[in-house]
Formats: C-alpha cells, structure tokens, sequence
C-alpha cells in the first residue's frame, strides 16, 4: 500500500473524512468531513485567516454567497471559457479529460479514443418554483467572484487605501470530468483566496511579495517543507505576466495569479457599474489554495510509521487534540478524580481528549495515530506531588511537569 493509501483508510478509521452519501453507494468526487477532520480543517481556515486578516493591517474578509447572479459567470468568462475536453474510449468507455492522455489509444485498454468534446464544468441550479419562471444560474465555479461583487461594498464600507486585500474561505463546485484521488480533485471542495489590489506600478513588487510569503506561511505547517516548491506555467492567461503554483510533491496546492485589472473591468463592463478607486481600476494579485488539498497533502505528509506503530506528526497547531489526559489506571477511583479535574480545567483552554480505556501503551499508540502531540498521565506520584508525566508524540519522551506549569507550558508551544 502506497502512503495515499494508508491516509485514506486512516482518514475512515479514526473519523477524519468520510465518503459524502455513503450508505447510498457514495457521490464521487464529493466527501464528508468526520469529527477529528472537522477540527483539524477548523484549525487550518482559522490559521490562514488569523496569518491573513491580523497579523496584516491592510487585509479585511468576506463571507460571499455560493448562489450569484448568473451574468457573473458570463462577465467571469467561465460560460464560454470554464471547458474541458473529454474523450471517451471506444472499447472500455473509460472517460479522460483529454489533457491527460498522449497519443490516440485508452491508457486502460489500448482501445480506440474518440475526439476530445468540450464539457462545461460549471455546476447549474435553478431558483424559483414556477415551471416558466425558474432562473437558471449555477453554484460559483470559483470562490474569487463574491469579493470582485464586494468591491465597491467593501471599499465604501471600510477604510482601505491601495494596496489592501479582501480574503475569504469559502465553497467552490466544478464538474470535473476526471475527480478523483480523494480529496485531490473534489466536485465540492473549499478555497481560500487573498484578493490583492495594488497601483499597476506596485504590481511587480507585490506578486513576488505574495508568491515568497504564501510559500513561507506553507512551509511553516509542513512536516517536511522540502516537500513543497514552485511551479512555473509557461501557458499563461492573455492578461498574465507570470504563473506560479505552489506544489506539494508536484501536485498543484495554490495558485499565485496575476489577475491585472481583468475580473473588474469585465464585472464594471457587465453591470453597468463604476468599480474604479482612487482614480483607476486596481490591478489584482490572487493567491488562491485549495483547503482540502492542503488537508489531505498535510496528512500525507506528516505519516510516520515505526514498526507497527502508525504516527500523525501534524504541526501541533493543526492536530485535531492538543493534549490527551489519562489516569494511569482506570480502576484506581484517586487516580481517576484527580485525572479528570486536570481534563476539566485543560478542556476550555486546549482541545483535550479524555482516554482511560485499555493500557496506557495503547492509548499512547491511538492518540499518536490521529496526531495527539501531549499524553498527560496521572499515577501515583500525582497524588503525593501535583506532577503528570508529560509524554511527547514525536519522540515517545517523557517529562515530569507541575500541574501548575502545564497552562503556560502549553501556550508557549502553540504559540
Ligand atoms: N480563483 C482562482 C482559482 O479558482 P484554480 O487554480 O482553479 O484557481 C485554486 O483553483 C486552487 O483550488 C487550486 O490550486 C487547488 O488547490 C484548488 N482546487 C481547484 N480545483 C479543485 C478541485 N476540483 N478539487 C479540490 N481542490 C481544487
């Protein structure tokens, strides 16, 4: 078994991410997040957007809707634009995006493929209930849009100057013709995105800015950083000056795009609209992530095995529980009182996880596989001297600590 395949069984195992309608046979391309997956993308988005909206003065968020109004897709391009070819196998009636294919033959059975034909990968819905007044539009192909519609709102409402950015996180659904390799390729999956808007002069500076410092905020969640680098498109969209992506292992995990004044003199040219500021339409620098690519690379990349034992190295910042509190035994009513009051008073402070089944061996094993970085446990000494042993996920050490250090000893290592 590959490592992507050890993360996908782990992932259903300990609650991590789920198949989205299993017990109905499943919808590919489209999965569910489990208790422990649900905390940990919570600490993700929160990471990315306390890095974006506090420790930079000039960044301010949105929440946009998923339903827009259809000419959106139309001033964005994406009606006309937002295709990919498909070619089908004659003999197996395998389906590719044509991209992905060399030569004529199926990569599956050798067979006969058919010409590429474009499909649109935007995702329609209707709204309304009367047969003859339903509105078709479609549920937005990229998160970016909502903050281009914001715009004007945004600058009026606040009190931005160039450069700022508007940041959001937010769902995006496409069609893919190929989804697949679990979270890689999702039919509904999240982004998130900084908008950059910058004088035309400034556009340069701030690209290299934003390309050095998304691949420095990356390499500090990364277990292993080497494992991420810069890809550079030689294609490039007819406004562009340069592409980068950001890649974990070669596979695409952000786009660093050079948007120049295209999405808002398209959005001012359909609406009708005045979208200048401060005496021009500003220039726009996009860095746009996929969170759930992120999860899943993330995951990959800090599994660990040591012989038997499976180990999640996860940035503690990240890791589903921060610290697990156990009684060394779970029959010894002392033990246990006193363990739980140490899990009550950590509980509102730190994610914390109560564990008093089995031995402590096994526990240490369970909570090192979905990436706990502290087990505390209550023992003997505990109840003479107010110490817990304080044992290490990654190296298996273990320190003895005063109770009474633990809260600050906790927040300096999540800091
Ligand atoms: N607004 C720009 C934009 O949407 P993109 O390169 O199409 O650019 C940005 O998407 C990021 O979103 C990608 O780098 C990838 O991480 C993520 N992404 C795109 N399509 C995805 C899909 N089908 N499933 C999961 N993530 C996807």
């Amino acid at each position: 078994m590959d490592v992507m395949e050890k993360v996908v069984a782990l992932c259903k195992r300990r609650g991590f991410v789920f198949p989205g309608s299993e017990i109905y046979g499943g919808v590919g391309g489209i999965y569910d997040y489990g208790p422990l997956g649900v905390e940990m993308k919570n600490n993700l988005k929160s990471l990315w957007w306390r890095w974006m909206t506090v420790e930079h003065d000039n960044i301010v968020g949105i929440d946009g809707a998923i339903i827009t109004h259809p000419k959106v897709w139309e001033a964005s391009g994406h009606v006309k634009g937002f295709v990919d070819p498909l070619t089908e196998c004659k003999k197996c009636h395998h389906r590719f995006k044509a991209d992905d294919v060399t030569g004529q033959l199926c990569p599956d059975c050798g067979g006969e493929l058919t010409e590429p034909k474009n499909f649109n990968t935007l995702v329609p819905t209707e709204l309304g209930i009367i047969e003859d007044e339903k509105v078709k539009t479609y549920l937005r192909g990229e998160a970016c849009q909502t903050i281009y519609l914001n715009f004007k709102n945004v600058v009026n409402s606040t009190r931005v100057k160039l450069p700022f950015g508007i940041v959001q996180i937010g769902k995006a659904f496409r069609n893919e013709v190929t989804y697949g390799n679990f979270l890689f390729r999702l039919r509904e999956f999240e982004q998130w995105d900084l908008q950059w808007f910058t004088k035309p002069e400034e556009m340069d500076k701030w690209y290299d800015y934003w390309k050095q410092a998304r691949m420095d905020w990356y390499s500090g969640l990364f277990t292993h950083p080497d494992n991420l680098s810069f890809h550079q498109h030689e294609k490039l969209a007819f406004y562009a000056k340069k592409a980068f992506d950001i890649q974990y292992r070669g596979q695409e995990m952000e786009g660093i795009h050079w948007r120049q004044d295209w999405d808002l003199s398209r959005h001012s040219q359909f609406s009708g609209q005045d979208l200048t500021f401060e005496g021009l339409i500003p220039w726009i620098v996009e860095t746009s992530g996929g969170v759930d690519r992120t999860f899943l690379f993330l995951l990959a990349d800090a599994y660990t095995e040591d012989g038997d034992r499976i180990i999640l190295k996860l940035s503690p910042r990240i890791a589903p529980y921060k610290i697990a509190v156990f009684p060394l035994l779970a029959n010894k009513p002392d033990l246990v009182i006193k363990a739980k009051g140490l899990y009550e008073h950590l509980k509102p402070l730190f994610k914390t996880v109560w564990d008093d089944r089995g031995n402590i061996g096994k526990r240490y094993y369970s909570q090192d596989e979905i990436g706990t970085p502290w087990c505390l446990t209550v023992d003997f000494q505990s109840l003479e001297d107010n110490t817990v042993t304080v044992r290490d996920r990654n190296t298996a050490g273990q320190i003895r600590m005063p109770i009474s250090e633990l809260d600050s000893y906790f927040t300096e290592k999540l800091k």
